[in-house]
């Protein structure tokens, strides 16, 4: 009789009391929040495993145009007689200290590194352009080599080793950023004269450098016994794997 009476009831229309209404929208908010909070963790997980990017959180990425001196006689910080002066405005481009990236972001890249030992979790990274930029240096040394004399230096590798794999490393960096900006030409079809002034879309340097400057490890915290040492390795790799 029961089931009889069950059956009946789902198929005649219902008179609701108040109460019975309430215990009615009451499944359904329910229901609702139960489904807001799936969606919600569903967007904040994927979003998570798809966006290294987001890689230590707000390298900045930002642009905005910058008119290149294409001129051979304009005199800029970074030209010039060789000496100390010169070689710490270049030092001053790259010189700063890997910083410590959380071990799920390097998981996201399919990459490990060395652990920092007063972080756990966390890495020892660095950004690629101040290597580049450390191996254009080291090629503009080897220009001068007359002032720096470079080939005593303390390394198994030869010096001009080294250089090639700088020249290699600009290379690929160059190629894969493929700056297509337009160069135009002065003078006449005879006697045409590239015009290198031109304006580029270009990162905001200053801006990742000053982020990288913020976030660097403190070395001399890392390694009270030389943390000059690591830092070359960290940074500089290859000359010290020569060693
Ligand atoms: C790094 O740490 C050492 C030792 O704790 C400290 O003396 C030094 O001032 C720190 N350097 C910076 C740049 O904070």
């Amino acid at each position: 009789m029961g089931s009889d009476a069950e059956s009946l009831n789902f198929s005649l229309p219902v008179k609701r009391t108040a109460k019975q209404w309430a215990i009615q929208i009451g499944k359904y908010f329910g229901i609702l929040c139960a489904a807001g909070v799936v969606a919600a963790l569903v967007i904040y997980f994927t979003k998570d495993s798809t966006e290294p990017k987001t890689l230590a959180g707000g390298i900045p990425d930002d642009t905005h145009p910058v008119l290149f001196d294409g001129s051979i006689d304009a005199a800029n910080p970074y030209k010039g007689p060789s000496g100390k002066e010169l070689d710490n405005t270049w030092k001053d481009l790259y010189d700063i200290n890997p910083f410590a990236a959380p071990g799920k972001d390097l998981k996201a890249l399919h990459k490990t590194s060395i652990e920092v030992p007063t972080q756990p979790g966390r890495f020892f990274v660095s950004l690629a352009v101040f290597h580049q930029l450390h191996c254009l240096d080291m090629v503009r040394r080897y220009v001068h080599n007359d002032h720096y004399q470079m080939d005593g230096h303390d390394s198994s590798v030869p010096i001009v080793d080294h250089i090639d794999h700088c020249i290699d490393m600009i290379r690929q960096a160059l190629m894969c950023h493929a700056d297509t900006t337009l160069i135009t030409w002065k003078g006449t079809f005879n006697r045409p004269e590239p015009d290198f002034n031109a304006e580029h879309q270009c990162k905001k340097f200053d801006k990742i450098r000053d982020w990288a400057k913020n976030h660097e490890v403190n070395m001399t915290d890392e390694f009270e016994k030389d943390p000059e040492a690591l830092k070359r390795v960290l940074i500089e790799g290859i000359e010290q794997n020569a060693k």
